[in-house]
């Protein structure tokens, strides 16, 4: 390992807003703030929001600027990109953010269920070959519904068309409410959804890079209780 990572690594032991949890913290439910994220971490936020694999954790610094009642939680397993994100938001002084560096598999060991309102997957890798790895796979959607609110949403944001068209036919087959659904978000103009429109100029690492290179952006945003059967 190179030295500025190591360096890296041990600056962010000191992070207030960096969680590493241990494997044991991660194989039980002795994570210390499990359940008591709003009330011993954070000031009683209006909303808990929690984005998975958030890399440098650009988009989570974004929203947390926008909605500074609500607190943010980006997750990822690299440390080096969230040491990039933690570092910025002890700099800007934001208070509402913070980081867990684990695997999203783990999930329910860090937080409590309903303790989350939304959950936003951005630019996740699609895995063409392996579809339960995907992060909008049955498997993983039931991870998200033991944390989430019964009315909270998902978000996700992403390039891939395989992607977008899998997490849109799993949402269906499921039979859960689609809020929201657009195959080329940017071209959109007509009745966006007011989270839309607060948000439009906030984008992701990845989502610069690939709108950039003239990918379209694929956006849905979805239920996890399903809808009453007629
Ligand atoms: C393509 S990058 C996207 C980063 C960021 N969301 C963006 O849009 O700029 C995917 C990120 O997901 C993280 N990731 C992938 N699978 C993960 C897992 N199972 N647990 C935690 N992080 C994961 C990777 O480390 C990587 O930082």
């Amino acid at each position: 390992m190179g030295k500025n990572k190591l360096r890296r690594f041990a600056e962010m032991k000191n992070f207030p807003n960096v969680f590493e949890p241990t494997a044991l913290e991660s194989l039980s439910e002795n994570f210390a703030l499990r359940g008591l994220w709003r009330t011993d971490f954070f000031k009683e936020p209006q909303k808990m929001v929690l984005e998975l694999g958030c890399g440098k954790g650009e988009y989570t610094l974004g929203l947390a600027e926008k909605y500074p009642l609500h607190a943010f939680v980006g997750m990822d397993i690299k440390g080096a990109r969230i040491w990039r994100g933690a570092k910025t938001a002890v700099e800007k002084g934001q208070k509402n953010v913070a980081f867990v560096r684990s695997r999203i598999e783990f999930l329910t060991r860090f937080f409590a269920p309903a303790e989350i309102d939304e959950i936003w997957v951005t630019f996740a890798d699609p895995q063409p070959k392996r579809p339960l790895k995907r992060l909008t796979s049955p498997r993983f959607l039931d991870l998200y519904r033991q944390i989430l609110k019964p009315e909270g949403i998902v978000h996700l944001k992403t390039d891939s068309a395989l992607l977008y068209e899998y997490s849109l036919e799993i949402a269906q087959q499921e039979n859960l409410p689609i809020f929201y659904a657009s195959a080329d978000l940017y071209a959109t103009t007509e009745n966006l959804p007011t989270h839309l429109q607060e948000i439009w100029n906030i984008k992701t690492h990845y989502e610069n890079l690939f709108a950039g290179k003239g990918y379209s952006i694929k956006y849905l945003c979805f239920g996890l209780s399903p809808k009453a059967k007629v």
